[in-house]
């Protein structure tokens, strides 16, 4: 039996992606092209610019990944496309060019969960089995906690009940006056400042529930620079304040992800974490869930940076859905929101 290649999509967000892998699963490449620039000047994601920029330059992506991989598309046995949860517009572009892939090679379609596809990129890296465990899903749209009783069957323990810890670094960094995007701006920034310099609020920190809450800390942020009640932007920050600020507030994130995951890790018995999404790439953020699985005699897994971020690859969850015949309709839909 010839192995058979899957060619994969993503367009959920703001980077228009194409990968290349095998049943086994291993990667043959990873094509990924960030549309940060086209949005920096309006300080987020414009969703109408992400879809417009998806429709451009998706089948240049395709044809690189296939390049690189070395495959050409009639070595293709498979099309797998993340089609929930993200953007409408965005998903839309993706979906509809794997459904017409798929129709077209007359090969089956696998649709995947994209934020499930974010823990499945920590099994990726691995190279072998990590279920069961705990996946943690800490992006810009998501912090979510899931028990991950196989690769094919999530269960949600908790999330966020506002912002996802991705955006709060965003928008934090946004009141600092440190540009888009956020997260690695506020890392930068936290390096000259003192993160116990600035108390901030951790929510559910004593409570059992695997909830988050960002919000609360953003205001905090806020109120910290332009005064208790004061909902108006302050004048820009001088560099001790805002260093000191950004180290609190990073802090207080990392405190909060890190106590919620020990909890769940807790409450399952699990002895695997797994945790994806673009907030992993902060170090603080790595080092403390080092500290506490070396611990608490729990296995970490975290893929590297080019599989934390939005990826295709990390799409080979379909791998295990086509493994099991899970094809997904010929008129598959994007779902922005799952309810
Ligand atoms: O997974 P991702 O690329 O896209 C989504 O699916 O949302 O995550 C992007 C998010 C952004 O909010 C960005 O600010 C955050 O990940 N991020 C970071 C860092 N690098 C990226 N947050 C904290 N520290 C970082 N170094
Ligand atoms: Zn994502």
């Amino acid at each position: 039996m010839p192995v058979t290649n899957f060619l994969a999509i993503e367009t959920s967000c703001d980077e228009t992606a194409a990968a290349v892998f095998t049943e086994e699963p291993r990667v043959l490449a990873n094509v990924v092209a960030s549309q940060t620039d086209l949005h920096a000047r309006f300080g987020g994601v414009v969703p109408e610019v992400a879809a417009r920029a998806h429709l451009q330059r998706l089948l240049p992506v395709i044809d690189e990944a296939l390049r690189q991989a070395g495959v050409s598309l009639d070595q293709i046995g498979c099309i797998a496309v993340h089609n929930t949860p993200g953007l409408i517009g965005a998903l839309l572009v993706g979906v509809s060019a794997a459904k017409m892939l798929a129709i077209a090679l007359d090969v089956p379609l696998v649709a995947v969960n994209h934020v499930h596809a974010h823990v499945y990129a920590c099994r990726l890296a691995a190279g072998r089995d990590i279920f069961p465990c705990i996946g943690l899903v800490v992006s810009g749209g998501h912090t979510t906690l899931f028990h991950c009783h196989s690769a094919l069957r999530f269960e949600r323990l908790g999330g966020t009940l506002d912002d996802a810890a991705g955006e709060a670094f965003d928008k934090v960094a946004a009141l600092l006056g440190l540009g888009f995007p956020g997260g690695p701006a506020v890392e930068r920034e936290a390096l000259a400042g003192d993160a116990h310099a600035v108390k901030l609020p951790r929510s559910f920190l004593h409570e059992q529930r695997l909830d988050f809450s960002f919000s609360g800390l953003k205001t905090a942020v806020l109120y910290s620079i332009a005064g208790q009640g004061n909902p108006r932007p302050a004048p820009p920050l001088a560099g001790e304040m805002r260093a000191n600020l950004a180290a609190s507030f990073q802090q207080a994130v990392v405190d909060v992800l890190v106590a919620k995951s020990r909890q769940a890790l807790e409450q399952t018995g699990m002895t695997r974490l797994a945790v994806g999404g673009g907030v992993i790439a902060n170090k603080s953020l790595r080092t403390a869930f080092e500290a506490m699985t070396r611990l608490a005699g729990v296995e970490l897994f975290i893929p590297p940076m080019s599989m934390c971020t939005d990826n295709a690859a990390m799409a080979a969850l379909a791998v295990e859905k086509w493994r099991v015949q899970q094809w997904a309709p010929a008129d598959l839909d994007a779902v922005a929101v799952l309810t």
